[in-house]
């Protein structure tokens, strides 16, 4: 047991033992470490203002990461090595490529928004396949996503974007300075490691981060009433918008055995708590292509960096992303108390609006995705006022399964925004099954989806609203749902056919 955290600001060790359980890194840095550059815009992981770079060894090599400070707390750090944009630079007390090429396209007006905007494209401008990605459609998507959680009021984004470009085109000749000093960097964080759990106690509470799954177990079965915090993206808020002391926080994400995203030898898709949606992201992808472009809409690059697929299910939000999609695919999740593990259905998780099957001292320990069963259809439909960075008014995720002939033998319909919890629409499913996919089919479906829900109107829609797009999500599975299974393009022709004919 170790009772204190070890991390390196730029080039300086900090060791930190008395610690207020919930204080921010943001607050830390600004307050404590005279480190002002890294602002302080929304306080809520929305605005990107307070962008920084974690770096962590993951499988062994120097991995960066933008994360937002605000919502970051400063115990997170421990064993990592932490840049802000005092910390940027390029050679010889030269500008960093991003920096420079920031002034030589004006990207910066006010400036308030720019040291966040600077960290977002250094980190982007650390990935090894720079040189790949230049010029590329995809390069261009990857820099929109890279940039998705920075706001900027007045230059707006062309020059920002130019200079992005024109940095990871000088980077991809010439390399970059961060990425330079990576052997160094790693073998002084290697010497951080030690693999002990850590207890940090302070006046205002403690911290115990856990170095495996069995001393989180033991630690929460000890305490239930703890707050488990993974990657805080929630949590974070409850501190800094409702200003909650956390007098005693356990870590997730220490427990280095909750790490493990994998394909089983069965086809089915573990993914352990301790599991941001980026690490998940190309496993997610490949497992649920259809599923791909919202996942890819999940808060921002930021926010994924930090947010678990488990913490997702574990907030019990009734309009987050995960849940209706792993729901509709069957989904299983993984619970443990103590040393006693149950396994439930995704959606019996859910029992009312912030009310869980999850008994004192129980966490998630993951979630089980199974295979696609060959002969489905999937879609997956975010509907949400901004397209980036934005909470879904709906989600409808959907996976059909298709008989030969056609008929749909099962249909799994979850819904995220149309009530309490996500949940499935029971009525519509029947109204599909056994069914053949005809306009009378989605038109029944469609009436007994009114019949499944009473969506409430709030600031992002109104009930009418809800209760129209959900149906409407429908007859888009019909006309554009895609094979949840490559091997199935023949039915997938066939519901092609089926649907617009
Ligand atoms: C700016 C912003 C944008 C966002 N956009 C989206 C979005 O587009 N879509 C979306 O769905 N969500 C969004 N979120 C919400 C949030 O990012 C996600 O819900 C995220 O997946 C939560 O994961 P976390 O690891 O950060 O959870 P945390 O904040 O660490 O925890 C969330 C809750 O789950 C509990 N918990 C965590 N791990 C476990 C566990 N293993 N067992 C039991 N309980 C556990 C915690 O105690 C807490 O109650 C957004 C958040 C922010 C700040
Ligand atoms: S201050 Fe806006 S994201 Fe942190
Ligand atoms: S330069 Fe003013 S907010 Fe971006």
């Amino acid at each position: 047991m170790r009772q204190h955290i070890s991390f390196y600001v730029g080039d300086t060790l900090h060791t930190l033992s008395n610690l207020p359980p919930e204080m921010t890194l943001l607050d830390w840095l600004r307050d404590q470490q005279n480190r002002a550059g890294t602002k302080e815009g929304c306080n809520e992981g929305d605005c990107g203002a307070c962008t920084v770079l974690v770096g962590r060894l993951e499988q062994g090599a120097l991995v960066w990461r933008a994360v937002n400070a605000c919502i970051h707390m400063v115990w997170m750090l421990d064993g990592a090595q932490l840049l802000t944009v005092e910390d940027v630079r390029g050679a010889d007390g030269q500008l960093h490529p991003v920096q420079q090429a920031m002034v030589d396209e004006h990207g910066s007006q006010c400036g308030f928004c720019t040291p966040g905007f600077v960290m977002s494209m250094v980190a982007l401008s650390t990935r090894a396949d720079l040189a790949e990605l230049e010029g590329t459609l995809d390069g261009e998507r990857i820099i929109n996503e890279a940039l998705a959680g920075n706001l900027c009021r007045c230059t707006g984004y062309a020059p920002i974007v130019r200079a992005m470009k024109k940095a990871a085109a000088y980077c991809a000749e010439h390399g970059e300075p961060i990425s330079a000093r990576t052997p160094e960097l790693t073998a002084r964080l290697r010497g951080l490691q030690d693999g002990k759990t850590v207890e940090l106690r302070s006046p205002e509470g403690r911290v115990t981060l856990p170095a495996s799954v069995d001393a989180l177990a033991s630690a929460y079965a000890q305490d239930p009433a703890a707050v488990l915090v993974a990657g805080g993206t929630d949590v974070g808020l409850w501190v800094t918008k409702r200003l909650r002391q956390l007098p005693h926080i356990i870590a997730v994400r220490t427990a280095q055995d909750l790490h493990k995203v994998h394909t089983r030898p069965d086809g089915a898709l573990w993914i352990g708590a301790g599991v941001t949606y980026t690490e998940a992201m190309p496993h997610l992808v490949a497992h649920l292509p259809a599923a791909a472009d919202t996942l890819r809409r999940i808060g921002s690059t930021q926010v994924r960096n930090a947010a678990t697929v488990c913490g997702n299910i574990g907030n019990a939000s009734p309009i987050g992303d995960g849940p209706p999609i792993f729901m509709a695919a069957g989904a299983q999740l993984h619970l443990r108390c103590g040393p006693e593990h149950r396994v439930v259905p995704l959606e019996a998780f859910f029992l009312e609006y912030g009310k869980q099957d999850i008994r004192p001292g129980e966490f998630i320990e993951g979630v089980l995705i199974p295979p696609l069963a060959q002969g489905s259809v999937c879609g997956v439909y975010k509907v949400s006022k901004r397209f980036d960075q934005d909470i879904s008014a709906v989600l409808g995720a959907f996976v059909l399964l298709l008989a030969e002939d056609g008929t749909i033998e099962q249909a799994r319909l979850a819904y995220g925004g149309m009530a309490g919890i996500p949940c499935r629409a029971k009525k519509a499913e029947a109204a599909l099954v056994g069914q053949a996919r005809t306009q009378a089919t989605l038109l029944a479906a469609q009436a007994a989806i009114k019949e499944d829900f009473t969506p409430l109107s709030d600031m992002r829609a109104s009930a009418w609203y809800r209760a129209t797009v959900a149906a409407n999500l429908l007859a888009r599975l019909f006309d554009t749902g895609a094979t949840g299974n490559p091997s199935n393009s023949q039915t997938l022709e066939n519901w092609q056919e089926v649907a617009h004919g």
